[in-house]
């Protein structure tokens, strides 16, 4: 969603603000902005789609006048309110010019507040929710902009992180958040704000993850936090791990090619820090705060959105095979507004990459009134789902900039893998079986490695396939699971339309698009269920549709029958979707840019949905 950048320092501001908003593309926009403050005064420049046109629209200015300053903030806009245009962009001004708002979020009470304001005299330009903001603060400013600000907040109701800069106070940049991102980042005789990490790591390391309601104001040598009323209060920084360089593509043509092929490094740190070594190897999860006491839980729930939800899916059928316990796999955005059925005495699963997803946080915060105890997984240390979790666990996955999700993905795997194992051992899981586990989770890092080294086999297959109309996934059990996600990727990055369904379905419907102009790529992890999935792909071959399958690389079962074979290393059936996702993912990859797409930043798609 949208991204906000800001910066007050000493360096000439406005090719930093478009650095920053370049780090942030990733994030989905469809027009982005700046403001700079300088001796010019307040200087807006906005334009319509990508960033590269409001570069040249800038181009001829830089060092030249107007926008000069060492202060500013700017904006990648994800349409909500009013189309994309560069009106709608932000930022957004008062009446006087002199007061510029970037927002990211929604202003529900927008409509309200605009009447008021124009029955104030008001008169408004764009036909965004954010401008009433910038009208707001301006009727609040009495000659202090944080009091203006903090009158205005009073106003809003909604969701919003901030930027907020104004001429006449013109050595302060504020800063505010609820229920959408916003990291301030503190260096050296200059301080950033930022919607997420990636933007800041050029310039420092030290970071405050805003709270929710509460103010930042940063000066060039000190930030100070206040809470909504005005009071000041102490804040300590975090460091954070990812360098500039794990934001780079190091190389690699895309930001997702890089991070599919991070996975074997992901997984193995993922893991690393949660298997114990000492005599026997078992999963240590107390230093999280995973003890005993968990294994008294009635009942698993998993809440979470788009692929960390198909990771709630594979982690429905891991929880019930290791733990025996029953195990509910929910999509956020349904399960928030079902008035849904709470035992106090159920665990609640959280997934989610960003940790910002609006519904999925909404889940959770219903979850936690109910009485239950919430487990996070997520990707992001400071977010807002780490910071109101009981428990959290990092996939230690290192920055995800490709709005498709790869490596955040396989990492949330492992993550319910081992709280899923854990939970069984706690339950009664015997020594052997959690040793053949541990040792298969081991070798999934390498395993990995191996499917990547054949990667070509998969480009030459989406050089032949990638221009077919339909692509459906199927499988059984695991496979169903891990073919949810397949056809996600394939839809989000090369636009072909697909679908995954059980394939026990195939027959109660899906068989009726099947044509020559199919597709369909049969997922065969789990051996007990061969000869059923073999009879669903000469079903489908009937059909002339085109088949492949992906199945381990000891198995033949399928040389006859299917139009081509991907193998994978064997591991546990329970544990094949880390390693059958990865052919997926470098499918769809490849489609993409055989369709001349670019991967990491798909049409209308954004990489954190903090919007309901
Ligand atoms: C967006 C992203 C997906 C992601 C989903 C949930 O749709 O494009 O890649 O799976 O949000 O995001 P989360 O951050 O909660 O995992």
């Amino acid at each position: 969603m949208c991204g906000i950048v800001g910066y007050i320092g000493a360096e000439e501001t406005a090719p930093i603000l478009i650095k920053g908003l370049k780090r942030l593309e990733y994030r989905g926009y469809d027009s982005a902005g700046i403001a700079v403050l300088g001796s010019a005064g307040l200087t807006i420049r906005k334009s319509k789609g990508a960033l590269k046109n409001l570069e040249e629209k800038i181009e001829g200015e830089l060092g030249a006048g107007a926008l000069d300053g060492t202060m500013g903030i700017g904006h990648t806009r994800w349409a909500t309110h009013g189309e994309p245009s560069d009106i709608n962009s932000h930022p957004h001004t008062d009446v006087s010019g002199k007061i510029a708002v970037v927002h990211n979020g929604i202003i529900e009470n927008h409509a309200k507040l605009k009447v008021w304001l124009m029955e104030h005299g008001v008169s408004f330009r764009s036909e965004t929710d954010t401008e009433v903001i910038a009208h707001l603060v301006n009727f609040y400013y009495k000659g202090d902009l944080l009091q203006a600000v903090i009158g205005a907040l009073k106003r809003l109701e909604g969701s919003y992180a901030l930027g907020i800069i104004c001429e006449n106070d013109p050595d302060r940049i504020i800063a505010v958040r609820k229920e959408s991102p916003l990291v301030v980042g503190a260096g050296k005789g200059e301080n950033l704000i930022a919607s997420d990490v990636p933007a800041l790591l050029e310039y420092t390391r030290e970071v405050y993850y805003l709270e929710d309601r509460e103010i930042a104001v940063l000066y060039r040598d000190r930030i100070e936090f206040y809470n909504e009323e005005g009071e000041q209060r102490q804040r300590e920084s975090r460091h954070v791990e990812w360098d500039a360089a794990a934001a780079e593509k190091g190389g690699y043509e895309h930001f997702m090619i890089k991070e599919i092929h991070e996975q074997p490094k992901a997984l193995r740190d993922t893991l690393r820090a949660r298997i114990k070594i000492a005599g026997t190897k078992t999963i240590n999860l107390e230093e999280i705060g995973f003890d005993a006491s968990w294994a008294k839980a009635e009942r698993v729930v998993i809440a979470a959105c788009g692929t960390a939800w198909h990771a709630g899916v594979i982690g429905k059928y891991a929880f019930e095979k290791f733990a025996r316990i029953h195990t509910e796999a929910e999509i956020a955005s349904e399960y928030r507004y079902r008035n849904p059925i709470f035992n106090p005495k159920d665990i609640f699963l959280i997934i989610s990459q960003s940790g910002e997803t609006a519904d999925t946080l909404a889940a959770m915060r219903l979850a936690k009134k109910s009485g239950a105890r919430i487990i996070a997984i997520t990707n992001v240390v400071g977010s807002t789902l780490a910071r109101e979790a009981d428990l959290v666990m990092s996939t230690l996955a290192g920055p995800e900039i490709a709005v498709a999700s790869t490596k955040a993905f396989t990492t949330q795997l492992m993550c319910v893998y081992l709280i899923a194992l854990q939970l069984g051992r706690l339950r009664g899981m015997n020594d052997t079986e959690l040793a053949a586990h541990i040792e298969a989770l081991e070798k999934l890092p390498e395993q990995a490695e191996r499917i990547l080294a054949g990667k070509e086999d998969i480009q030459r297959f989406a050089s032949l396939q990638f221009n077919k109309s339909k692509v459906f996934y199927m499988g059984r059990l695991f496979d169903y699971a891990t073919s949810l996600e397949s056809a996600l990727k394939l839809k989000e990055i090369s636009y072909t339309h697909s679908e995954a369904f059980a394939a026990g379905e195939l027959k109660h419907g899906p068989i009726a698009l099947v044509d020559e102009t199919t597709l369909v790529t049969a997922l065969c992890t789990q051996p007990a269920l061969f000869d059923k999935m073999d009879s669903n792909i000469k079903e489908v071959k009937a059909r002339h549709a085109a088949t492949a399958v992906i199945t381990y690389d000891d198995v033949d079962y399928f040389d006859k029958t299917a139009d081509q074979v991907f193998r994978i290393p064997r591991t546990l059936d329970s544990l094949s979707p880390i390693l059958a996702i990865i052919p997926c993912q470098l499918y769809a990859y490849y489609c993409s840019v055989l369709r001349g797409l670019d991967p990491d930043k798909p049409r209308n798609l954004a990489k954190s949905v903090t919007v309901e």
